[in-house]
């Protein structure tokens, strides 16, 4: 197989905000794991500064084989490279309202064919673990046409669990292991295997 790369997608924005913590997390539980010849990259929608969808086109509607030249704003060209270069995704969201943030909506509305056919994974968390979100994100990925994988990870978080990441830099020792007791280790881990045996 030639080398793969495959982004976790930290998919809210405001600040400070859980989701880098999550994420990285999330990125040391696989490194572990990673076949040789599969890169694992962080790619922060926050850090695209994408505005609300402001293109012209509908994105199915562009050139299959070179949607990125078709765009009008440089915000979606640098965008449409990005997401051109990963072969997989996991994407690491929040629950706001029952659904998905906003910013993710928005950065998986920009592109189309730059999704198509891509495996997927999906890692939620909220008080409850963010089951809404990660069903509503399930559709909007086959709306993409994308191939989401059928096990996805739901975290359970506290409302202290942002201000303790804060102040220590990352997640506690003690979360992970309660994490770990309810199986989110196991989820994350057969989630990448469905990912990796469908790249
Ligand atoms: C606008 C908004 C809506 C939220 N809605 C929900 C919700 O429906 N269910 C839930 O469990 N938590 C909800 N929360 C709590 C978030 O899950 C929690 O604040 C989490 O840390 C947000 O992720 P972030 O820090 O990366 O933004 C909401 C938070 C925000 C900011």
């Amino acid at each position: 197989m030639p080398p793969k790369t495959i982004a976790l997608i930290t998919s809210s924005t405001r600040s400070p905000r859980l989701n880098p913590f999550i994420t990285n997390y999330i990125y040391d539980l696989l490194t572990p794991v990673l076949p040789e010849d599969v890169s694992l990259h962080v790619l922060d929608v926050a850090a695209q500064d994408l505005p609300l969808y402001n293109e012209p086109a509908i994105p199915s509607l562009l050139p299959e084989t070179d949607p990125t030249s078709c765009y009008r704003h440089e915000h979606t060209r640098a965008w449409s490279s990005k997401v051109r270069e990963h072969d997989a995704f996991i994407f690491v969201t929040p629950q706001y309202n029952w659904s998905v943030p906003a910013s993710l909506k928005n950065a998986l509305d920009y592109l189309f064919h730059e999704w198509k056919g891509k495996p997927a994974g999906i890692v939620s968390y909220g008080g409850r673990g963010g089951g809404k979100a990660a069903g509503h994100l399930r559709d909007i990925l086959q709306g993409l046409r994308m191939r989401p994988a059928s096990t996805a990870a739901a975290l359970v978080t506290t409302r202290t669990l942002l201000d303790d990441c804060l102040e220590q830099g990352r997640v506690s020792e003690v979360q992970i292991v309660a994490w770990r007791e309810a199986g989110v280790e196991d989820a994350v881990r057969r989630m990448f295997e469905e990912i990796l045996a469908s790249l």
